[in-house]
């Protein structure tokens, strides 16, 4: 009676770690894999701007929310309500981007930027969901950097001006 009794408990214990075997394998191949690297274009720098250190290198760090007129003039913010240029560029080495928790990454990475408020265009963006990408459905990929399609001073799009209707065949002299 007791054998008997292990026996039950060994079978039933095996077939539940065979099931949770097979469950966990099919969920595995079920789940999209992301890539844990990115790979983009340069960023689209307007040319001979970048290092930006050519400049500000030795140059202080000016913090007050001014109007720039002596350099960058073509900026003007219109993103995130009372931000400045500091939220997002570092202060003392102008060449990197700095994250709210102080980390510092290149332009190269500037989606690990956007992403910290817009996470989850972000997690679409990895997935191929949002933005762009090329490259192979199985392999390789090359993903477009946000500011490829989006100016990080001012991100909305300008409202196109609508075209007018087609002229009716009938109308055409
Ligand atoms: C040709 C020189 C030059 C280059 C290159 C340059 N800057 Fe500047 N930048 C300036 C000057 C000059 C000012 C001060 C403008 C003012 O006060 O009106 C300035 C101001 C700024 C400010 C405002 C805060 C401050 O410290 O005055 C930021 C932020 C900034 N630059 C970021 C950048 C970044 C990021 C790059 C590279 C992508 C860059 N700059 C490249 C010359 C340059
Ligand atoms: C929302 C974050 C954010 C804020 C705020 C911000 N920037 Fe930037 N800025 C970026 C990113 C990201 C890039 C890189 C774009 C790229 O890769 O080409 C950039 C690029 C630049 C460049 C190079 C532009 C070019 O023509 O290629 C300059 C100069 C610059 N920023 C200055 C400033 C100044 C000055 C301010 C404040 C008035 C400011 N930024 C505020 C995110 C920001
Ligand atoms: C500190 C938070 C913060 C960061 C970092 C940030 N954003 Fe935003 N963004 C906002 C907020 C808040 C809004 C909505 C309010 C506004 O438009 O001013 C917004 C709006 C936008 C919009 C929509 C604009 C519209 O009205 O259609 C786009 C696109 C955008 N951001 C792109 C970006 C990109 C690209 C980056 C990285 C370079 C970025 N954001 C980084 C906070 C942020
Ligand atoms: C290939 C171009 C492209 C790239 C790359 C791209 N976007 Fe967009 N994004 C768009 C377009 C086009 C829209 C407008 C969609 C609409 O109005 O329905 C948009 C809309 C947005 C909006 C406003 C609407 C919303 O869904 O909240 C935000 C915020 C935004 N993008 C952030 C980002 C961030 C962050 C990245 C990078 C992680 C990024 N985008 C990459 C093209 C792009």
């Amino acid at each position: 009676m007791d054998k008997r009794k292990t026996l039950k408990v060994l079978i039933t214990a095996f077939c539940l770690i065979v099931l949770s075997l097979f469950f966990s394998s099919v969920s595995d191949s079920a789940e999209y894999v992301i890539p844990k690297k990115f790979t983009t274009p340069p960023p689209p720098f307007t040319p001979g701007i970048f290092p930006c250190s050519q400049c500000h290198q030795g140059m202080p760090a000016d913090k007050k929310p001014r109007k720039l007129e002596q350099m960058h003039q073509e900026i003007t913010l219109r993103h995130m309500p009372d931000g400045w240029c500091f939220d997002c560029h570092n202060a003392d080495n102008r060449d990197k981007l700095r994250l709210a928790n102080g980390k510092l990454i290149s332009f190269g990475e500037s989606y690990y930027l956007c992403g910290q408020c817009h996470g989850t265009v972000l997690r679409d963006w990895k997935a191929g969901l949002h933005g762009k990408r090329t490259g192979q459905w199985n392999g390789e990929k090359e993903y477009r950097l946000c500011v490829h399609c989006h100016w990080p001073h001012e991100p909305a799009f300008k409202p196109l001006t609508p075209m007018p209707p087609p002229v009716k065949p009938s109308d055409i002299k």
